[in-house]
């Protein structure tokens, strides 16, 4: 099998005006009787019909270049035959075991440890969660809690770790909290090592990860407010957050500040994992040496399943007892076969390589943006986890959301998906499946380059 046979090769096919017939009488049914949560449809008009590798076919045959994966999901892209036969050999069998053993079962176990960097290999256990990255957060606090005895978490501007009460309160975003108050008590927000809007007006070249040692005041000085953490939490390369790339070195000193405190660092994985960046974990890229690490997203090969890894040093303890984190989905079997093949896939077809290339030619590619657009301040990525910084003045770096929404319209009436996020919704964020050819990443990367020049030029805000 080659990466070129995963997707459609017209893509991409836009018939006519979006969204279609069809398209327009769903979203409208939709609109009529789902909640009012429903958010990506009112973004982006799209019905997905199906899917293949990089590439989705909308419910009108319009077919579309994905950036975007399923936020991150589909890492081996839409319908991978290798992942569609592995889920069907396992539906023959069972498909609910709660969490009784399987082959397939303990055969991920083994792999997931075994994809471990040295220091851990084999040296971590697993436990699987409820389908949702936020539940592996959810499983990651209680955890950090019952090890230590203590409350309190640290955590970072720009953090994203899910929706539900545990894992939102270490959610920076202030939109999805305000009206659910309150939360977990004694959560701390620091500084990310967000240098292209660095807190404290630094340079990168010349700052000396003062975020970092930001982090050490706070933990060391008896009243910065902060009772000592049962944990911090960070993603190694920041997501929603505005796909944020800390300077090396960042990451490691924030995990050796933790174990000079006596606090367990969480690696959030659960977009930055299994490749995105072009290794298995993105946290190394620094060789740094979590406790604890949760995962999600592409763990389950596009089916729902999570899990964290933790020391199994912490087990002495005995504390993590029989039912501590129960469940009626603490692991879903399907899900596990797609993870075992997920695995056996990137080795096999040695994905990091492919991610590391691909991701240096396509940020390489996006840079004649941030020389040449008015209004792209910033290009930054880790392999396939690319930002693009929208602004309306590249002196003050002033952000626009509204900028950012009309090249991800314009990009979709023409045939590509990409998504935004970032402190200011102003980032433009690709994460295309990580089998994507260099052929579609660049007809992608085109038309992106075309709309981004048409709402500059259209915009009455530059
Ligand atoms: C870093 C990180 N943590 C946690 C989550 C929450 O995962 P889920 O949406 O599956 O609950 C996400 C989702 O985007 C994420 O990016």
């Amino acid at each position: 099998m080659t990466f070129e046979n995963l997707h459609y090769p017209e893509a991409p096919k836009i018939i006519d005006k979006l969204p279609g017939k069809k398209a327009r009488d769903i979203l409208k049914k939709q609109y009529e009787i789902e909640g009012k949560a429903v958010s990506y449809p009112k973004a982006i008009p799209l019905v997905i019909g199906e899917g293949r590798g990089a590439t989705i076919k909308d419910s009108d045959g319009n077919i579309f270049i994905d950036f975007f994966a399923g936020a991150g999901v589909v890492a081996l892209g839409h319908c991978n035959p290798i992942i569609i036969k592995a889920v069907e050999e396992q539906q023959k069998k069972i498909t609910h075991t709660l969490d009784f053993p399987t082959e397939i079962r303990i055969r991920l176990v083994e792999k997931i440890r075994g994809i471990l960097p040295d220091k851990l290999r084999d040296k971590m256990r697993i436990q699987f969660g409820g389908p949702t990255g936020s539940d592996a957060v959810e499983m990651a606090i209680k955890f950090a809690k019952c090890m230590t005895q203590r409350r309190a978490f640290i955590s970072f501007e720009g953090a994203y770790h899910g929706m539900t009460s545990g894992a939102l309160s270490l959610t920076s975003g202030r939109f999805w909290k305000e009206q659910y108050l309150p939360l977990l008590s004694e959560i701390h927000f620091l500084p990310y090592a967000y240098c292209y809007r660095c807190p404290f007006q630094r340079i990168p070249d010349t700052c000396e990860r003062i975020c970092a040692q930001y982090y050490d005041y706070k933990l060391n000085d008896p009243h910065s407010g902060v009772t000592q953490p049962a944990g911090t939490i960070i993603e190694p390369v920041q997501g929603e957050g505005g796909s944020i790339i800390p300077p090396k070195g960042f990451i490691k000193q924030i995990q050796e500040i933790s174990q000079n405190y006596d606090i367990p660092i969480i690696f959030d994985e659960i977009q930055s994992g299994f490749n995105r960046t072009g290794k298995f974990f993105s946290f190394e890229h620094d060789g740094a040496v979590p406790d604890i690490i949760t995962m999600s997203k592409a763990l389950g090969g596009g089916f729902p399943l999570s899990a964290i890894a933790y020391r199994e040093e912490f087990d002495e303890k005995e504390k993590w007892v029989k039912g501590a984190h129960i469940g009626t989905f603490r692991g879903n079997v399907s899900a596990m076969a797609a993870g075992v093949a997920t695995i056996d896939f990137m080795i096999d077809y040695n994905l990091s390589e492919h991610v590391k290339k691909l991701g240096t030619y396509m940020v390489q590619s996006l840079k004649d943006l941030e020389r040449n657009s008015d209004i792209i301040g910033e290009v930054r990525g880790k392999g396939l986890m690319i930002g693009l910084e929208v602004v309306v003045n590249k002196e003050t770096k002033q952000p626009s959301e509204e900028l950012a929404r009309q090249i991800r319209t314009e990009a979709f009436n023409r045939g590509v998906l990409v998504e935004i996020g970032g402190h200011y919704n102003n980032v433009v964020r690709l994460l295309p499946p990580l089998v994507i050819t260099q052929d579609l990443a660049e007809k992608g990367i085109e038309i992106l380059k075309t709309t981004i020049e048409m709402v500059q030029n259209t915009s009455n805000y530059v």
